[in-house]
């Protein structure tokens, strides 16, 4: 994970962690399980992370979302996603694979970004102002957490 904001860089976890609470965001670095490599679903590979993070938080599902060049309509999938919008539910984002940049606005301070890489949980809570687009390599493998009857209908 590395943020940008309009006066630093900032690339170390505690710091980035430390910067995320307070604008009420949650960060948390996660390491594969010890299963057998072979096995390619994220849901298995990151199982007892996605469980203590539902217990942790109220969460009751997840799923895996994957965008990449081989998408159909990749453009038109990213288009409502690249516009500044909030949920009226938490945003929860585990990426397995690839990368992705969520722009966060904090409204009190100025927009930052937030680059996302394997490994890295981010909670972007309800209400907040935020966008998300693909880095230059377009590919990205989430994991989402959400509750039962979950609202992330974008609001503009
Ligand atoms: C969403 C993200 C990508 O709304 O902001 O799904
Ligand atoms: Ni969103």
């Amino acid at each position: 994970m590395k943020i940008v904001t309009k006066e630093k860089t900032i690339t170390s976890s505690k710091e980035a962690k430390d910067f995320l609470g307070k604008y009420g965001l949650y960060a948390e670095f996660w390491e594969p399980e010890e299963v057998d490599p072979s096995i390619s679903d994220a849901l298995v590979r990151f199982k007892s992370q996605i469980e203590k993070l539902k217990k942790k938080f109220g969460y009751a599902s997840a799923d895996v979302c994957e965008l990449n060049t081989k998408s159909p309509n990749l453009d038109k999938i990213l288009e409502p996603f690249m516009k500044e919008h909030h949920h009226t539910d938490d945003e929860v984002r585990f990426t397995a694979e690839g990368e992705g940049i969520f722009g966060i606005n904090p409204l009190v301070d100025p927009p930052f970004k937030i680059y996302v890489e394997k490994g890295d949980l981010l909670v972007v809570p309800a209400n907040t102002r935020h966008w998300f687009e693909l880095t230059e390599k377009k590919n990205i493998q989430c994991i989402r957490v959400f509750k039962e009857n979950p609202k992330w209908e974008a609001i503009y």
